[in-house]
């Protein structure tokens, strides 16, 4: 197995394949209008050839300012909020060591800011920066975003004073509109390495641009190989119109179906740890694409077998509204046995040899056939293991049935409308001129 796949043989307890093969021509039309450009949203497909448009000069540049900048870094701050981070955190998150904190100097640490207005977590991220050597990559595709704005302000004052200007300007690289904004405006003064979010990628599609793939190189990731593995899934997605040879296709048709018989929550379910930022990267791809004009499945998430013992219950027994995506995966990196114990004391010897990835599978069967029983259908993804070619994959896989599954929604994927009103209120209460 190399390519990810889509299995709804789950969902055929709950509901006929004939309701799912009845989408096909409107999950085609979707798919058109996202080929030919001719729908709502139209001016922000640049996302669609992303993977085969890629510029060659762009990404050298970009290789060799990583390279510059891994050599100055311990520790990369990166800033940015939404599509501006999740996308980078989610890649790295998949693939580094969940201790990887533990080895700071082996390859650069990636931390985040410009995500919160958290006053605690500034206050200890400057005192690490205190300790480390640390570079900063800050994007903003508006460029004026506050709290990306107010973040950058304060680590840009913290290098400053612990460099000097000159070298603050040497360790610091921006990612922001060609023209417009503030940060182009503070980058072009500071003379910044700058790097362009193309105006036609929306941030929740821009993972594949500079904004991700930087950091993800920052991290000692193999963009090449992820942008491969886009590309290979982006041939699928553009070249096969069948439900059976497209999984995004299959992926964006099972879930409108269920969300038309009454399935209002989708939950993604991971069976690893490092899998939770795909599920936020996801939740913010569907949530802000699908959610508008009173519609949408509701994006959540859980991870088994952690959440089991929490969101389990409800899952199982709660408002019969949810519909599960499971993403699993094929083959581990590693494997891990239970050991033998000859005293037993614990009662385990049954597992002893046993795999973990043997347990979670047990687990992950175990659960599926417990939510079927329980009104739950569920659609299972897997990818063949976690690398970055298969999570380049996952990326496209994702993005391109979240556009079509917008477009059978019949809401316009490419917009956020209601993400504007929170902000005016913000700007009210803390007296910003014109509001
Ligand atoms: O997907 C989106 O458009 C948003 O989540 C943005 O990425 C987020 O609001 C950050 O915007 P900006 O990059 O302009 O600072």
């Amino acid at each position: 197995m190399d390519t990810l796949k889509v299995n709804v043989g789950h969902v055929l307890d709950y509901m006929k394949m004939d309701e799912i093969d009845t989408l096909l021509p409107e999950v085609l039309a979707a798919r058109e209008h996202l080929i030919k450009g001719d729908a709502a949203g139209n001016d922000f497909l640049g996302w669609v050839n992303l993977p085969i448009e890629i510029d060659d000069d762009m990404l050298n540049r970009l290789k060799d300012d990583v390279q510059r900048l891994q050599k100055k870094s311990q520790v990369m701050v990166v800033v940015g909020i939404g599509g501006s981070y999740l996308g980078a955190r989610m890649v790295i998150e998949a693939l580094q060591s969940e201790f990887a904190a533990m080895n700071l100097g082996d390859k650069p640490f990636i931390v985040y800011a410009g995500h919160t207005l958290g006053e605690d977590y500034y206050a200890q991220l400057l005192s690490l920066l205190d300790k480390v050597d640390y570079t900063t990559c800050v994007i903003s595709k508006s460029g004026t975003t506050t709290e990306p704005a107010v973040a950058f302000r304060i680590v840009k004052a913290h290098m400053e004073k612990k460099y000097g200007h000159d070298e603050a300007q040497k360790r610091i690289v921006a990612i922001t509109d060609a023209k417009r904004g503030a940060l182009h405006e503070i980058a072009t003064q500071e003379g910044y390495p700058m790097y362009v979010i193309p105006d036609n990628v929306g941030g929740r599609y821009s993972v594949l641009t500079p904004v991700g793939l930087l950091p993800i190189a920052m991290a000692g990731f193999d963009i090449d190989r992820l942008l491969l593995g886009a590309r290979d899934m982006h041939s699928i997605c553009i070249n096969n119109n069948t439900l059976d040879g497209n999984p995004a296709l299959m992926y964006a048709a099972v879930r409108n179906a269920l969300y038309r018989k009454g399935k209002k929550v989708e939950m993604l379910v991971g069976c690893q740890l490092n899998m939770r930022y795909v599920a936020e990267w996801w939740k913010q791809l569907y949530g802000e694409s699908e959610g508008k004009e009173g519609k949408g499945l509701l994006p959540h998430s859980i991870t088994i077998t952690t959440d089991l013992h929490s969101m389990g219950q409800y899952v199982q027994e709660g408002e019969r509204l949810i519909m599960e995506t499971m993403l699993r995966v094929h083959k581990p990196n590693a494997t891990v046995p239970v050991p033998t114990d000859e005293r037993n004391l614990d009662g385990i010897n049954y597992l002893a040899h046993k795999t973990l990835t043997e347990i979670n599978n047990c687990a992950a069967e175990g659960t599926i056939a417990a939510h079927i029983s329980g009104g739950v259908p569920v659609v299972e993804i897997t990818v063949p293991k976690i690398d970055e070619y298969t999570i380049g994959q996952l990326i496209y896989f994702f993005e391109f049935a979240c556009g079509v599954s917008g477009y059978t929604l019949g809401i316009n994927p490419f917009d956020q409308p209601g993400v504007e009103a929170y902000k005016k209120n913000m700007f009210h209460l803390l007296g910003k001129p014109g509001f």
